[in-house]
């Protein structure tokens, strides 16, 4: 049976002080979850450290929204693996939707970070996932395949346990739109086929793919009941213990 990872993507949002009291609430909450399941959250950098702290004593693993492709050097604002590593993170996502559009990511670059943030000694989440355009051009598969090829280049199979990828469709994201169950789970079981052809059948039945967009407590059980759903990357619904809680515990 694959694991299950819930992560929350808090995005721009919480300060350091905001962060500390969620969180600390988050581990009384859902910080003895153990077993099948394992939650994240990822915090902006500046709120880390106070998170770090709060869920310490807990099961809660601590994740970065970004990192930078280089190591150290001149790069005015970026923040390193090591710095990530040092502040007591463990995963880094990479390949957000929002830092592919807004910030003109394309999937070479994504993939000098990943592949950076592995042998850093860091987990990633790479997301992947079309934009409501791309859908209705019937891309879908050209899309997920290109960004799972080509964020995934040289990764090698050994590696690839430290990998989720998530499939966030772009149309899905903060809009209250959830893609069904069924049209997640074929995108899900195609990102699986893509990761088989790359690399071998054992890794990609092993692989952790994650669904995001739209995840709530109210759709979390219907998605968690597909084949290949393992689990979810909240954005929205992560910024409250009372949402996320049930999201978390999707199972009881
Ligand atoms: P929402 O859950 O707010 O749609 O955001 C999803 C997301 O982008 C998580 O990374």
């Amino acid at each position: 049976m694959r694991k299950v990872c819930i992560a929350g993507n808090w995005k721009m949002n919480m300060t350091p002080s905001e962060g500390k009291a969620f969180a600390a609430s988050l581990a009384e909450s859902v910080g003895d979850v153990t077993g099948n399941v394992s939650v994240v959250v990822a915090p902006p950098f500046i709120t880390i450290p106070s998170v770090v702290e709060q869920v310490k004593n807990s099961n809660i693993k601590v994740a970065a929204q970004n990192m930078s492709d280089k190591e150290s050097g001149a790069f005015t604002g970026e923040v390193s693996a090591d710095m990530l590593l040092d502040a007591g993170v463990s995963i880094v996502i990479l390949g957000h939707s929002e830092r592919r559009a807004l910030y003109k990511e394309d999937d070479a670059f994504i993939n000098r970070k990943v592949l950076l943030a592995l042998e850093k000694g860091l987990d990633v989440i790479l997301c992947v996932g079309e934009t409501l355009e791309e859908r209705e051009n019937g891309q879908l598969e050209t899309v997920l395949k290109r960004q799972v090829t080509e964020g995934l280049k040289d990764v090698s199979p050994n590696d690839m346990s430290r990998v989720i990828i998530a499939y966030e469709p772009v149309w899905a994201i903060g809009t209250g739109k959830t893609a069904t169950g069924d049209d997640a789970n074929s995108a899900h079981a195609f990102i699986r086929g893509v990761v088989a052809e790359m690399l071998n059948e054992g890794v990609a039945n092993s692989v952790i793919i994650q669904y995001g967009g739209s995840v709530k407590p109210s759709n979390v059980k219907s998605l968690m009941a597909m084949e290949h759903i393992d689990g979810a990357l909240v954005g929205g619904a992560s910024l409250s213990v009372e949402n996320f809680a049930p999201i978390v515990r999707y199972n009881d």
